[in-house]
C-alpha cells in the first residue's frame, strides 16, 4: 500500500487515543435488560421476523478475562459518507484483535455490493493505522446498493463461508440498517452461522431513538457547515450587501439546520417539519422570508442568512403528495424510462398525477418539476440534493419584493447569494467527539460479535458525559422498525426520527428565532473545529444533544 501524502494536522491526528466508556477498557460480559417492541406496526414486524423482533435491549458490564474462539468479521461501509467511519472500523479492528489476536477483519469494497460481488480487502494493522482519526470513507469505499433479494443474501454467504467470516458489521443510516435487519432475520432462519450487527451512522441526524442518542457524523458536519455559515454571516455583517440564502444537507428531516441555525443564530432558519405541521405552501414561506427582509430594509440592513432544509420540498403537504404520487407513478416505470425529452417526460407525468398535483406540478418552475423527475436512488428515493431550493425561494422572494417596491411598500435593495453545504463536511477529520463516540461504536460491535449477538445495532448512550462515563451496548434493531410505503408498497424499515416540535431543541429555537431575525445584531461565529486544547473549545457535544438531555 502506498502511504498517504499527510498534512501536519493529519499526522498529529494520527497519535489521538480515542477515549472509551471505562467498562470497554477491561474484559466485559452482557446483561440483558427488558424485551423490546417495535417502534409501530408491532404485528407486522413480528411476524415478518420471528427470529430477530423483541430480543432484549443489552448492556455490558466488567467481568473475568474469557478465552474467546477466534472470529473472522467482514465490515461494510453502506450510503453516504460521515466523519468517523474510520474510526469504528479502528474501534472494531482493535476490538476483535483484543478478544484473540488471531480474529481477522475483512471490508467489502465499495458498499453492499461489495459482500455481493465478492470484493473485499483484509484490514491489516498497516491499513487500520493509516485511517485512524481521519474523515471519508476511502478505506474500503462506500455505495448505495440496497440488499433485498435472497440471491443477495445467498450470494453474501457464499463469500462469508470461503473467508470463514461468522460476523458481518454494516455501518450506514436507517436504509442500510433496515437491510442488516433483514439480513440477520435471513441468516438466522436459514442457519447460515452468519451474525449481522449494525451501526447508527448519518450526517443527517435521523437515526435515533432514546436508546440511539444520535447516529455518527452529524457532529462533525453540523460543526463545519456552521463554521462556514458563521464566516459567510461576518462577511455579510461586514460588507452589508447580500442575503445569503443557505441550503444545507440533510435528505429528510431538519436536524442538521436546526442544530446550524442554534450554533449561528442566522436571520431565518425554516424547519420543515414545522412548515408541514402548519400545513403551509411555498407561499407561505416566501412571505414569511419577504416580511423579515422588509423589515431589516427599513434599518438599511439590506443583507441576511437564511437556513434552508435539503428536504423542505418534500415537507409542503401539497408537495409531498406530489411527490408520493411521482414515487409510485415511476417505479420501475419502462415507458417513463424509455421517455427521450423533457417536454414527453413533462406531457406523460402530467396525464398521470391527480387533477391537485398536476397543478402543482404545471405550476413549479420547470426546472425544479424536471429535477423531481430524475432517477431516484436505490431506496426508491427522490434525489433531493439536486433539487435548487434556494434558488425557487430567490426566484419567488425577488418577484414579491418587486411588487412590494412598484407599490412603495419595500424600499430596500436585494442582492441575493446561494449556496448549498453538504459535501463540504461529510468527509471532515472527525471532531473529538466523533472520533471517540465511532472508535467506541466499533469497538462495542465486537463485543456484541464475541457474545453471538445477531440482529442488533450498537449503542453507545449517555454522550453528553465524559466519555469514560458512556454506556456501551446493543439495540434490536427491530426496536426502531415500522411499516411504511416505499416504491408504492407497505415494506418494514427504520422509522426516520424527524425534528420534534414539542422537543427542546425546537422549542429552544422557537423562543429564540425573532430576536435573530430583527435588526439587533445575533450572529454567532462559531469559527473551526478544535482538534487540541482545552475542553470546552475541543471535546462539546451538540447543542441538539445537550438540549435534549436538558443541559
Ligand atoms: P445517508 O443517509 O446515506 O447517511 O446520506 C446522507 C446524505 O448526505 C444526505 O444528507 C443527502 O441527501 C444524500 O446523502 C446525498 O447523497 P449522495 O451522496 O448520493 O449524493
Amino acid at each position: 500500500m502506498k502511504p498517504m501524502t499527510k498534512s501536519p494536522l493529519q499526522i498529529a491526528r494520527s497519535f489521538y487515543e480515542p477515549k472509551l466508556p471505562k467498562v470497554l477498557k477491561g474484559d466485559v460480559i452482557l446483561k440483558a435488560g427488558a424485551p423490546t417492541t417495535s417502534a409501530a406496526d408491532e404485528q407486522d414486524i413480528k411476524s415478518l421476523f420471528p427470529n430477530t423482533f423483541g430480543m432484549p435491549l443489552i448492556t455490558f458490564e466488567t467481568s473475568e478475562k474469557q478465552t474467546q474462539p477466534i472470529s473472522n468479521v467482514g465490515v461494510i461501509l453502506s450510503g453516504g459518507q460521515a466523519p468517523g467511519g474510520h474510526n469504528v472500523i479502528a474501534g472494531l479492528y482493535d476490538g476483535l484483535k483484543k478478544l484473540n489476536p488471531e480474529n481477522k477483519l475483512y471490508g467489502f469494497l465499495g458498499g453492499p455490493s461489495g459482500l455481493v460481488d465478492h470484493k473485499y480487502i483484509e484490514l491489516t494493522k498497516d491499513i487500520v493505522d493509516e485511517y485512524r482519526n481521519t474523515g471519508g470513507f476511502d478505506i474500503i469505499g462506500s455505495g448505495r446498493t440496497k440488499l433485498e433479494e435472497a440471491e443477495q443474501y445467498e450470494k453474501g454467504a457464499v463469500i462469508c463461508k470461503e473467508l470463514g467470516i461468522n460476523a458481518v458489521v454494516i455501518i450506514g443510516g436507517d436504509d442500510s440498517n433496515t437491510n442488516a435487519c433483514v439480513l440477520a432475520e435471513y441468516y438466522l432462519k436459514n442457519n447460515k452461522g452468519i451474525q449481522v450487527i449494525g451501526c447508527p451512522k448519518t450526517i443527517d441526524g435521523d437515526l435515533k431513538n432514546e436508546m440511539i442518542e444520535t447516529s455518527f457524523g452529524f457532529d462533525t458536519a453540523c460543526k463545519v457547515y456552521s463554521e462556514l455559515i458563521g464566516n459567510i454571516q461576518r462577511d455579510a455583517n461586514s460588507a452589508k450587501k447580500y442575503w445569503h440564502f443557505i441550503r444545507l444537507m440533510g435528505r429528510s428531516a431538519s436536524h442538521i439546520t436546526l442544530e446550524c441555525g442554534l450554533q449561528s443564530h442566522p436571520n431565518i432558519c425554516i424547519i420543515s417539519e414545522e412548515v408541514e405541521a402548519k400545513n403551509m405552501t411555498l407561499n407561505d414561506i416566501v412571505d414569511e422570508i419577504v416580511k423579515v427582509i422588509v423589515h431589516r430594509a427599513e434599518y438599511g440592513l439590506n443583507f441576511g442568512t437564511i437556513l434552508i432544509p435539503e428536504g423542505l420540498i418534500e415537507f409542503i403537504p401539497a408537495m409531498k403528495k406530489l411527490i408520493s404520487e411521482l414515487n409510485d407513478l415511476l417505479a420501475d416505470n419502462d415507458d417513463f424510462n424509455e421517455l427521450k425529452t423533457d417536454d414527453e417526460k413533462r406531457q406523460y407525468v402530467k396525464g398521470l398525477l391527480s387533477p391537485e398535483s398536476s397543478q402543482v406540478y404545471r405550476d413549479l418552475p420547470k426546472g425544479i418539476a424536471r429535477q423531481l423527475t430524475l432517477d431516484r436512488d436505490p431506496h426508491g428515493n427522490v434525489q433531493v440534493s439536486l433539487i435548487e431550493t434556494e434558488k425557487l425561494l430567490i426566484e419567488m422572494v425577488a418577484k414579491q419584493l418587486a411588487q412590494l417596491k412598484a407599490h412603495h411598500e419595500y424600499k430596500g435593495k436585494f442582492s441575493s447569494l446561494s449556496h448549498f453545504f453538504g459535501y463540504e463536511g461529510r468527509c471532515a477529520i472527525p471532531s473529538n467527539f466523533d472520533a471517540d463516540y465511532t472508535y467506541s461504536l466499533g469497538y462495542t460491535a465486537s463485543v456484541l460479535i464475541s457474545a453471538g449477538k445477531t440482529g442488533y445495532m450498537s449503542s453507545v448512550r449517555n454522550l453528553t458525559a465524559p466519555a469514560s462515563e458512556w454506556i456501551a451496548g446493543g439495540v434490536p434493531i427491530t426496536m426502531l422498525m415500522n411499516m411504511e410505503r416505499r416504491h408504492g408498497k407497505m415494506k418494514p424499515v427504520i422509522q426516520k426520527a424527524l425534528v420534534k416540535l414539542d422537543g427542546a431543541p425546537f422549542k429552544y429555537f422557537e423562543a429564540n428565532r425573532d430576536s435573530w431575525a430583527d435588526e439587533k445584531q445575533s450572529y454567532i461565529y462559531p469559527g473551526p473545529i478544535q482538534y487540541f486544547g482545552p475542553t470546552e473549545v475541543c471535546d462539546q457535544p451538540t447543542i441538539t444533544l445537550q438540549l435534549e438531555k436538558g443541559l
